[in-house]
């Protein structure tokens, strides 16, 4: 079985989410990992389980505006923030809006501020929305990863994405037909 985990990243948080979920899903999938610019239709379409997730900007997924403004983040002075070496890619609304049609299984992600989702937004919503519009079939429930105010991931929230991973692997098996 083969799953794919497609991203977009400019600090780098969301592809080291991206890892460590790849990570635990390996336990019952081959698994791919990529970003967006990466991520073609024929690796979607030879996908049993697609897992998408993107960082929030301004309480959804990025724009080619907010990722301006996070790529002139990153050269301030003092700034610790670097950026991304996928950064300068395709984003991941446009990469959404674009993939085929399709009827897989798939779940979403997101990094986030650490707060309230009503103040913060979850770029993970929109991501569902757009892949159950394709087709698919959701199977959690949107998932944040937490990151400081500085843009750091907070302690535990990668092994948090491992967790995750390993379970959307099991939970998806009783979706596939030979569970059926
Ligand atoms: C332009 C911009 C807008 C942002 N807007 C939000 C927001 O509305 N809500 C939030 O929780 N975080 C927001 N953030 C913080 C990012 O979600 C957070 O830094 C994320 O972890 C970055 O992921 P990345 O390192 O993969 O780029 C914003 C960051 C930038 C650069």
């Amino acid at each position: 079985m083969r799953a794919l985990v497609v991203y977009e990243s400019m600090f780098g948080n969301t592809r080291v989410v991206a890892g460590e979920i790849a990570d635990g899903l390996r336990v019952g999938y081959e698994v791919r990992v990529v970003p967006v610019a990466e991520a073609t239709a024929e690796l979607v379409a030879g996908a049993d389980l697609l897992v998408v997730g993107a960082p929030t900007h301004m309480h959804g997924l990025s724009s080619a505006s907010s990722r301006r403004t996070a790529a002139k983040a990153t050269t301030k002075d003092g700034s610790e923030l670097r950026l991304d070496p996928d950064a300068s890619g395709p984003g991941m609304r446009d990469w959404l809006h674009d993939i085929d049609r399709g009827d897989g299984l798939a779940a979403a992600f997101d990094t986030r501020i650490n707060g309230v989702p009503a103040f913060t937004g979850r770029a993970s919503r929109p991501i569902a929305k757009l892949l159950k519009r394709h087709g698919y079939r959701l199977i959690a429930a949107p998932e944040s990863f937490l990151v400081s105010s500085q843009s750091t991931l907070l302690d535990g929230e990668a092994g948090r994405a491992r967790r995750w991973g390993m379970t959307i692997g099991a939970a998806s098996k009783t979706y596939l037909p030979a569970h059926a």
